[in-house]
């Protein structure tokens, strides 16, 4: 019989109180061990059905292909975002990071998971980089799903950025749906060596627009643990887990450097 999931680092604040935990093991075994309806903000990152094996500047990898294809792709996702909504609170919602590889697909089958209705924004993340093709417009964006638990009772303060018109020159305006945020470069300290990690920047707005002060943030897709750090960072609790031994590694390092 399996152990179960091994809790790996835990962040303990004065009060004795957990202020983040950090699980290695397959997400769907860890999220049967969580509360139901406890989790103000979950973020997850999956895989994106690119059909390659991902690998950063230390070797450090996962896979993202299906010998299955898209059904196969599916059939694995599908029963964890299931379970991520029954972990969310009333006032709680999820984020769902993917791109054109299965995002629509995606899409339709979180609208019979939460309900139509339940559907608050397609964010489009303007990430700059990467190469480009002679035979179609370069790819150069990412789509950001995000649904409530319960439409109108979630908790949302929207992030604001400078006005670009003329008439609102010098003041702000609720960020819209597509955010102009560079992905990391080779050169930048934040980086950690982990293929497909994330800018704080991307997460900072996300966690500060849709988890209250102190409220819990779960990741169970973390990677290098961007979502994590920013929730520390930012006065919520955070959860996280991934099932890579690498990712859990660079990520409790990271949360440990934060104190
Ligand atoms: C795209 S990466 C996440 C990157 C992260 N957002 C960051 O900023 O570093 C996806 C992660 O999902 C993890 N993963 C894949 N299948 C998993 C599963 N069943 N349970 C938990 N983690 C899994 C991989 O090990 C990988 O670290």
């Amino acid at each position: 019989m399996s152990p179960g999931p091994a809790i790996l680092f835990r962040m303990v604040r004065a009060s004795n109180i957990a202020k983040g935990t950090l699980v290695q093991g397959d997400c769907l075994d860890v999220m049967r061990t969580l509360e139901p309806a406890s989790i103000d903000l979950i973020y997850v990152d999956p895989p994106f059905f690119t059909g390659k094996e991902q690998r950063g500047r230390d070797a450090v990898s996962f896979n993202d292909s299906w010998p299955g294809g898209l059904r196969d792709y599916l059939g694995w996702l599908v029963p964890r975002i299931e379970a991520m909504r029954a972990l969310l609170k009333p006032s709680g919602s999820i984020y769902v990071h993917l791109d054109w590889h299965a995002v629509h697909y995606v899409k339709v089958e979180m609208d019979r998971i939460f309900g139509y209705n339940h559907f608050l924004n397609e964010i489009v993340w303007l990430y700059g980089l990467g190469g480009s093709s002679a035979r179609y417009w370069p790819r150069k964006h990412d789509t950001i799903l995000w649904y409530a638990r319960e439409r109108g009772q979630h908790f949302f303060e929207a992030a604001r950025v400078p006005a670009t018109s003329q008439r609102m020159k010098g003041r702000t305006k609720k960020a819209p749906d597509y955010w102009d945020i560079p992905a990391l470069n080779n050169m930048a300290r934040e980086r950690l060596g982990y293929p497909t990690q994330k800018p704080e920047a991307l997460l900072e707005r996300i966690v500060t627009s849709s988890a209250p002060d102190d409220g819990l943030v779960a990741d169970f897709f973390c990677g290098a643990g961007t979502t994590l750090a920013v929730a520390a960072r930012t006065n919520r609790r955070w959860f996280g887990c991934d099932e890579s031994a690498e990712a859990v590694e660079i990520t409790r390092n990271r949360l440990k450097a934060l104190g």
